[in-house]
């Protein structure tokens, strides 16, 4: 294998979809960020005749290889939709599941966080959550802090709209009172030090946003899969960046022929 995909080699087998997926990739064009919204797994699980929560258990496999395969290609960013300010409506049995799972999940990972030079961080409204959830979260991005490696960004408690909101109550809070710009914004959001999504995944086939990200993803592109999310693994991956590769990007302008055309 070539570089910079060097970092596959003797992890993709020469000849597998993997590795062929890999040779038409422009390791130029990678996005610099890519957001998830991680659906499906209730469906996963009645799909086989098992709780719900035995999705979300299998759901960790998917985030394990979602995160090693983006490392691996150098991603800067990858934000994954964890836990909304909505899933708080599910049983109260079905929660303390993902917060159990959670919890184990930073517990196992953080020698391979480490290891792969990954800094840790957590968006959303943290503080709502259990004390040993924040605990464990607190832990992580504490260890993982001089790491340089990709941001691994979990959106947890997370609304697009709570994020707004928040955002607009930080700039009071500073005693603004005149007009504020999109810059002041951006940087107000949880997200402000980081680039905007290049690309927008999401499993299971729904045409939703889910109160994701929404002044970030202003101009990400939008991939949907009906891959449920447990079983979302490496070439899932590498199958949505090279969609989002064919795409061509505009940001409101038109193509750079028709305006050749134009002059
Ligand atoms: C959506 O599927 C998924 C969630 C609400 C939780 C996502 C959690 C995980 C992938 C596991 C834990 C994650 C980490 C990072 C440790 P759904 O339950 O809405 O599926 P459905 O639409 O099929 O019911």
């Amino acid at each position: 294998m070539t570089p910079p995909f060097e970092n596959f080699t003797g992890i993709v087998e020469p000849g597998s979809l993997e590795a062929r997926l890999l040779a038409r990739l422009d390791p130029h064009k990678l996005p610099r960020h890519v957001a998830i919204i991680m659906d499906g797994n209730g469906r996963w699980a009645r799909q086989r005749g098992l709780p719900r929560v035995k999705g979300h258990s299998a759901g960790i496999k998917a985030v394990r290889a979602t995160v090693e395969t983006s490392v691996r290609l150098d991603i800067p960013v990858l934000t994954l939709y964890a836990f909304s300010v909505e899933n708080w409506k599910r049983p109260m049995s079905e929660v303390n599941t993902l917060m159990e799972l959670l919890k184990e999940y930073l517990r196992k990972e953080l020698p391979e966080i480490q290891e792969n030079d990954i800094r840790f961080h957590a968006i959303g409204r943290i503080h709502e959550l259990p004390r040993s959830v924040r605990r464990e979260l607190r832990h992580v991005e504490q260890e993982s802090r001089f790491n340089r490696g990709m941001k691994m960004v979990l959106a947890l408690n997370y609304s697009g709209r709570a994020e707004l909101v928040d955002a607009f109550n930080s700039l009071l809070l500073q005693g603004r009172t005149r007009r504020v710009s999109e810059t002041e914004v951006q940087r107000s959001l949880y997200t402000g030090d980081l680039p905007d999504p290049d690309l927008l995944v999401r499993t299971s086939g729904e045409m939703r946003i889910s109160n994701f990200l929404l002044w970030q993803i202003a101009y990400s592109e939008i991939y949907v899969t009906d891959v449920l999310w447990p079983d979302f693994r490496s070439h899932h991956l590498l199958e949505s960046i090279l969609a989002y590769q064919k795409r061509e990007r505009r940001y409101g302008g038109i193509r750079s022929r028709s305006l050749q055309g134009a002059r």
